[in-house]
């Protein structure tokens, strides 16, 4: 059968935010969030597992694909594709090959992601309360919107109180979890999670990926990783040194490296994801020739992102001039490697896509430097000065 209009996600993937509401998955527009009738399912609902089995808006969204409509919800990844890009849903179908694509198939929850609420040691630049604790202080202060009860949601949620530990245990088919956050590596209700996988005889058939800033690393977690069949890290890095510690307050950057040299020569798959933005688009090409020191270690071509939110920080702040010229040095580097992974290859394909067409919006200049200027001056740093 075609799968141009095929995602295996619906039929086998759970994804929670943090603040525990359910989703296709994490790159899904944020708008259409699964529910059943009217009501917003939560991982946190006892009934979850089973509604979200039935629930007619999964069957529809399958129905869709199966129509060869695009659901909304899903228009991130056939928009990447329509402008030659790479995108998530045909990673996903190259790593499930044998779904039976069915409408009225039920959730076998194969794949599971976990937002583990907002919990953060770290406050970056670009990033917001729903994902930092840290960061709603901030927001407040400096009056920007945000959605204070999802935020609150996700700091109060991810307890082992709380936590539906018998949903969890219905997952009997799971093979993978993606443990986001707030920043799961500082997370003790991750570590409960490990434990109980481990102590239940789960965790040599489980793989584990991260997305993590990896500012804490060590030997309790290293053991726990030990009994699972497969772990990867994402790790999130926005640029080098002085750079890195701007974007991602209040990393400290030897820290950080000497996290990411301990991982040579150990069993884990490293990989890398950056957040491509207004502070850090000009030294792009100064992180993609720091990374690839470690090539014979790591993928080391990382995953791009643009900014989502808030849309002032995003690259089309900058001027035209300035993002023309960054483009053209950023594919000069992007030419100059050679990708040692397939994970890089896609990485590849999806950097110069995520460079195509990037145009200034005039709109967004203003409100970027009043931000910064404004953050600049309660944590005591200076964009201006960066670059000397
Ligand atoms: C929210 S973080 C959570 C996991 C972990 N704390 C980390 O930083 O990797 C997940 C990813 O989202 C990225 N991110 C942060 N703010 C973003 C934004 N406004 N738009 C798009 N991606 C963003 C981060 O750089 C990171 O790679
Ligand atoms: S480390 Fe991750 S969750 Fe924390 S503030 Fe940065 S991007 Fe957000």
């Amino acid at each position: 059968m075609s799968k141009q209009f095929i995602c295996p996600l619906p039929w086998l993937h759970l994804s929670v935010a943090p603040d525990g509401t359910q989703r296709v998955c994490c790159h899904a527009d944020k708008n259409h969030l699964i529910i059943d009738g009217n009501k917003t399912v939560s991982f946190f609902d006892k009934e979850s597992k089973k509604s979200i089995s039935n629930n007619s808006f999964y069957k529809h969204l399958r129905t869709q694909m199966l129509n060869g409509e695009v659901p909304k919800a899903c228009e991130t990844c056939f928009k990447q594709e329509s402008i030659g890009g790479y995108s998530p849903r045909l990673d996903y179908l190259e790593s499930y090959p044998d779904v039976e694509f069915k409408s009225n198939s039920s959730l076998d929850i194969k794949s599971l992601d976990l937002c583990l609420g907002n919990k953060c040691n770290l406050e970056c630049r670009m990033c917001s309360p729903l994902f930092s604790n840290r960061l709603s202080k901030t927001f407040d202060t400096l009056n920007i919107n945000y959605n204070k009860k999802s935020s609150q949601l996700a700091e109060s949620l991810w307890n082992s109180k709380e936590f539906p530990w018998e949903v969890m245990n219905d997952l009997t088919e799971l093979e993978l979890i993606y443990f986001q956050g707030g920043e799961p590596l500082i997370s003790n209700l991750h570590k409960e999670i490990l434990k109980k996988l481990i102590a239940t005889g789960k965790a040599s058939s489980i793989s584990l990926e991260y997305s993590t800033n990896l500012t804490v690393l060590n030997s309790e977690l290293i053991e726990l990783w030990s009994h699972f069949k497969h772990v990867q890290l994402f790790v999130s890095i926005d640029g080098v040194g002085k750079f890195a510690e701007y974007i991602r307050y209040p990393l400290r950057w030897d820290e950080f490296e000497n996290n990411l040299k301990s991982l040579i020569g150990t069993k884990l798959s490293i990989n890398f994801a950056t957040t491509l933005q207004a502070y850090n688009y000009k030294h792009i090409p100064d992180l993609l020739l720091y990374l690839n020191n470690f090539k014979d270690h790591f993928g080391v071509i990382p995953e791009p992102t643009h900014v989502q939110y808030p849309n002032f920080l995003s690259v089309n702040a900058l001027p035209q001039p300035e993002i023309d010229k960054s483009t053209e040095e950023i594919i000069k580097v992007l030419d100059s490697l050679t990708p040692t992974t397939k994970r890089c290859h896609k990485n590849l394909k999806s950097f110069h896509s995520s460079l195509k067409n990037i145009k200034t919006d005039k709109n967004l200049y203003i409100p970027f430097t009043a931000y910064t200027r404004k953050l600049d001056v309660i944590r005591s740093e200076s964009f201006d000065s960066l670059a000397d």
